[in-house]
C-alpha cells in the first residue's frame, strides 16, 4: 500500500488532563479546553476514555467533547453493557473497545478477543448502528488480529506498552511483533492505530511502519505540556512522527 507521510494521524489523548483536575477536585484544568487547544494545535482526534470507576474523565466531560470538537472523538470504553449504552446515545466517530480492571492504574495489555466473540459481537454492532467505527485494542498476536476481522471490527489499535517498557534486545523483538502484526492486521482489512506509552524517544519506530494511520498517545503528551506548553508538545510530536514516516517512505 502507498502512503504519505501526512497520512498517519496523531490523536491526543485528555485523560489525564482529568486526572490533575481531579486532584483538587474542582473544573481546572479542564479536558474539553485541553482538547480544543490540541485540535487548534493540529491534533487530527481527540481520544478519552470513560472508565467504570469514572477516575478521570466523567460523563459530563465526554458529553462536552461531542458537542464541542470539529475533529473526531475516539471513545474509549469497555466491553460492558453501561458503556456501549452511553456510546449509543454519545454517537462518537470512534470506540475503542479496551479490556479493563478496576485496580490497575492504565491499561495492562491487549483486549482478549479470541475466546470472548459471542459476548463481543452484539456490542460490536450495537456500535456500528450508533455511527461509530469501531476499534478493539489489542497486543499484537496473529490469533487476536484475525478474530478481530472476523468480528468486523474496522480498526485494530495495537498496544505498544510492551515495546515501549522494554531495551534492547527485548524492544527490538516487540518492534517485530508490532511490524508483523500491523502487516498482518493490513492484510486482514483492519485500518491499523498504535498506542500506549509511546514518547519523543520511542515514537518514531512505531511511526515508520507503513501500515499505521493513527498514533493515540496521552500521558506523556500531557507531561510534556507541563514543561513546553501543549501546542509545542503537539509540534514536537507531530514532527518526529512526520521525520520517521518521510525516511521510511523514502
Ligand atoms: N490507546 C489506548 C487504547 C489506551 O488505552 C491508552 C491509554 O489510555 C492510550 C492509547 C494512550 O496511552 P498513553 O497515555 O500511555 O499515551
Amino acid at each position: 500500500m502507498t502512503k504519505s507521510a501526512h497520512m498517519l494521524r496523531l490523536g491526543v489523548n485528555v485523560d489525564h488532563v482529568a486526572t490533575l483536575r481531579n486532584a483538587r477536585g474542582g473544573s481546572h484544568p479542564c479536558p474539553v479546553s485541553a482538547a480544543l487547544l490540541a485540535q487548534k494545535s493540529g491534533a487530527d482526534g481527540i481520544t478519552a476514555h470513560l472508565r467504570e470507576d469514572r477516575r478521570h474523565i466523567k460523563d459530563d466531560d465526554i458529553i462536552s467533547l461531542k458537542q464541542v470538537l470539529d475533529i473526531p472523538l475516539n471513545f474509549e470504553m469497555a466491553a460492558t453493557e453501561e458503556m456501549v449504552s452511553l456510546a449509543e446515545k454519545l454517537r462518537p466517530n470512534a470506540a475503542c473497545i479496551v479490556p479493563e480492571k478496576r485496580e490497575e492504574l492504565t491499561t495492562e495489555g491487549g483486549l482478549a478477543v479470541v475466546g470472548h466473540e459471542a459476548r463481543l459481537a452484539p456490542f460490536i454492532t450495537r456500535l456500528k448502528e450508533a455511527g461509530a467505527r469501531v476499534s478493539l485494542f489489542v497486543d499484537a498476536i496473529p490469533a487476536e488480529l484475525e478474530a478481530s476481522a472476523a468480528l468486523g471490527a474496522d480498526i485494530v489499535e495495537l498496544h505498544t506498552g510492551a515495546y515501549c517498557d522494554s531495551s534492547g534486545g527485548e524492544r527490538a523483538a516487540h518492534l517485530k511483533l508490532l511490524r508483523d502484526g500491523a502487516h498482518h492486521a493490513d492484510q486482514l482489512g483492519l485500518e491499523v492505530h498504535a498506542g500506549h506509552g509511546l514518547n519523543y524517544e520511542n515514537v518514531s519506530d512505531i511511526a515508520a511502519l507503513r501500515q499505521m494511520t493513527e498514533l493515540n498517545i496521552g500521558h506523556f503528551l500531557i507531561g510534556a505540556a507541563v514543561f513546553s506548553g501543549l501546542p509545542d508538545a503537539l509540534s514536537t510530536m507531530r514532527r518526529l512522527m512526520d521525520d520517521a514516516r518521510a525516511k521510511d517512505i523514502a
